[in-house]
């Protein structure tokens, strides 16, 4: 096996290269003039079952994975394997209004054009991985969470809505600690209303469980929500720390503690999802 790392990668495809004992190269990826990439993979890939690391997120990451992947099949290895490790666009998974494209599934499509295997991580939706025409693999971040938080003191860990609920049960489960999820309704792109808190939370030390966090417009919300229930301290997880401009610090301000993994790296990218990837990679799929 040999590791490729893209420019929105280096520290996870050097970690999971390491775990796996494997040989590694980064992708010597700079932009032109004008903007667009230029990407080199210089390494002896022929033969070998090359796996590419590299987010889809934001555009230039999904250009830059496009070429990589041609630059790696014109090196002749026996199979491709794409690690997506925060896969964009996913959160568009249908078509909400006429004359929209379904882009998470237009994504899926061209990704899965030159690969043989795709593996992703909490991905927004677990029907994209149907898209990509080859077999496709989401891993689950949960457990690597819960170790993070061993022993910090939660006493329990909440989804900001239903749609995370699954996560805050299998972090609640392994911290051994209950779980439930809040009322939220997306009033824009930018905010949230979460409804008062119906489980007690008063004196307790709470974990917010999210799969993303871009705006912070839900955790801050939750957070609201759950002060105002008395919680004694409210710390948030997720497996992708997006983060649009400004919003890390708006969250390090207001909780008592957040972390995510390094599925995208970044200051609060203290979790890593190495060793869930290597496992992966490891197995015969
Ligand atoms: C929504 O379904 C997702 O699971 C996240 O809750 C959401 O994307 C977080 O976005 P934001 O941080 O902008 O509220």
């Amino acid at each position: 096996m040999f590791v490729v790392g893209g420019s929105s990668s280096r520290s996870l495809s050097t970690e999971v290269a390491r775990i796996l004992g494997a040989p590694h190269a980064q992708a010597a990826t700079s932009r032109f003039p004008d903007g667009e990439c230029y990407t080199r993979v210089d390494a002896p890939l022929g033969g070998e079952d090359a796996v590419i690391i590299q987010n889809t997120y934001p555009d230039g990451n999904l250009v830059e994975m496009l070429l990589i992947q041609d630059a790696v099949k014109r090196a002749g290895p026996r199979s491709v394997t794409l690690v997506v490790p925060y896969f964009g666009y996913a959160r568009q998974d249908r078509v909400f209004k006429p004359g929209e494209p379904e882009s998470a599934g237009a994504m899926a499509a061209h990704l899965g054009m030159a690969c043989d295997r795709i593996v992703t991580v909490d991905i927004h939706k677990e029907e994209v991985l149907g898209r990509f025409g080859c077999p496709g693999r989401d891993l689950k971040a949960a457990a690597a969470i819960a170790d993070h938080f061993r022993g910090g003191g939660v006493d329990l860990v909440l989804a900001p809505d239903i749609g995370a609920a699954g996560r805050a049960r299998d972090v609640g489960d392994r911290l051994g600690v209950p779980h439930d999820h809040l009322e939220k309704t997306r009033l824009s792109g930018s905010e949230v209303r979460i409804a008062p808190a119906k489980m007690d939370c008063a004196g307790k030390r709470i974990l917010i469980v999210d799969d993303m966090i871009s705006t912070g417009g839900t955790i801050i919300a939750a957070r609201g929500a759950l002060a105002a229930a008395g919680a004694e301290s409210v710390s948030a997880a997720c497996t992708h720390g997006v983060f649009a401009p400004g919003a890390l610090e708006r969250l390090q301000g207001s909780l008592d503690g957040i972390a995510c993994c390094d599925t995208i790296e970044g200051a609060a990218s203290t979790i890593s999802a190495a060793p869930l990837i290597a496992a992966a990679l490891r197995e015969e799929w």
